[in-house]
């Protein structure tokens, strides 16, 4: 437990106050995939790895990488290098990632759910812990860490499938036909994430945010059933724990159910994607803190495409508490002079 001094000696982290409900401007900024292609020394460390997955289960080779844009740029919040995919590898499945192809397992079959069990889970992972420690010990004191997993819903899309698809219509389709086996493998993909959290929060992170990527695929009683009750599940288990930590829901693809999403799972902040219209935005800040929203793409055309989206953001949210951020991850075709452009047009903005 903290003492009340620890905790007000503590430095203010503007990005943790947003998260908390309070109106900043300019607003704090982080990037979705800040430390990744698009960035050359990022590509070096990577050849130099071998691996990505030596990279994530490397602490000093993944401290590195999560430095390097805070060394570059100064965002308001380190994101934690390492992958969603992780926690299915620390379940016993298999994966790698194969150069230009994303992720690739074995896929699960129905029968295999029940035979997933946590032995081992958190001594594979203890990689990812210390990573997190160190980052903590090393970060400046006002740029916030954060750790972060998939959504149950979103490991499970890939697990079932074996790799990344344009819809992940395998992983519905084992919803529709194995109703109680993806029941049972979503409560333990939560139980297990939430738990992954809660160490993460213990060895350092000051926030957590949960990645849902392919919660936009899902009809209305899916989405309810398959993102909403696991994370949901997961908030309750760890705010058991850590009840001041905030957590991030990035539910992409939400759309009209954002709101509900937030109410339902009590997610401290929303993580919009870009299809998120800014008057919903500006409504949903009354629930509490948004970030994001740019379009990637937007930022790989630069220009006018780009000071119109920042602005727009700006213009429309900046009235309430906002973390500026993307709306999905950067690519790796981003110009650097471009993400440059971008964080001085934010961090210049004094309202309107
Ligand atoms: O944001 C950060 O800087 C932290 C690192 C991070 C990575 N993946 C590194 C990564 C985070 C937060 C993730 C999350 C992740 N991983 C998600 C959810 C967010 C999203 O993008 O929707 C998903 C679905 C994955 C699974 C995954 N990992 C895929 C589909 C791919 C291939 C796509 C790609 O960009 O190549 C990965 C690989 C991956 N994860 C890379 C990085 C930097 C690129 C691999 C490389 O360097 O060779």
């Amino acid at each position: 437990m903290e003492t009340q001094s620890a905790a007000a000696r503590r430095p203010a982290r503007p990005f943790i106050e947003v998260l908390a409900g309070k109106t900043l401007v300019p607003p704090p900024i982080w990037m979705m995939r800040q430390a990744g292609r698009y960035l050359p020394e990022y590509r070096q460390t990577r050849k130099e790895a071998g691996s990505f997955l030596d990279l994530c289960y490397n602490p000093d080779l993944a401290f590195e990488v999560t430095m390097q844009p805070i060394r570059r740029f100064g965002f308001d919040a380190s994101i934690l290098f390492s992958d969603i995919l992780v926690v299915p590898h620390a379940l016993g499945r298999d994966l790698r990632f194969e150069e230009g192809r994303g992720p690739l397992m074995t896929p699960i079959d129905a029968s295999e759910v029940d035979a997933i069990d946590g032995d081992g889970f958190h001594d594979h992972l203890a990689p990812v812990y210390e990573t997190v420690g160190r980052l903590r010990r090393e970060l400046p004191p006002t740029t916030a860490l954060i750790g972060f997993c998939g959504a149950p819903w979103t490991v499970a899309t890939y697990m079932i499938a074996g790799h990344g698809t344009p819809d992940q219509a395998p992983g519905r389709l084992f919803a529709y036909r194995h109703a109680d086996a993806m029941s049972r493998l979503l409560a333990k993909l939560a139980d297990q994430s939430a738990e992954y959290l809660i160490r993460q929060i213990s060895a350092g992170a000051d926030a957590v945010q949960i990645f849902d990527s392919w919660s936009g695929v899902l009809d209305e009683s899916s989405f309810e059933a398959l993102c909403v009750a696991p994370v949901a599940r997961m908030v309750k288990i760890v705010k058991a724990v850590h009840p001041n930590v905030p957590i991030i829901g990035f539910p992409k693809g939400a759309g009209s159910l954002y709101g509900s999403f937030r109410q339902k799972t009590a997610v401290d902040a929303l993580g919009l994607d870009w299809t998120v219209p800014l008057s919903q935005a500006k409504h949903l800040q009354a629930g509490g803190a948004v970030q994001g929203n740019l379009d990637p793409m937007r930022l790989v055309a630069g220009g006018q495409a780009l000071d119109q989206g920042v602005d727009a953001i700006l213009e429309q949210l900046t009235g309430g508490p906002l973390v500026f951020n993307l709306g999905h991850g950067i690519t790796p075709e981003t110009p650097i002079s471009h993400v440059e452009r971008m964080i001085e047009r934010v961090r210049r903005w004094r309202g309107n």
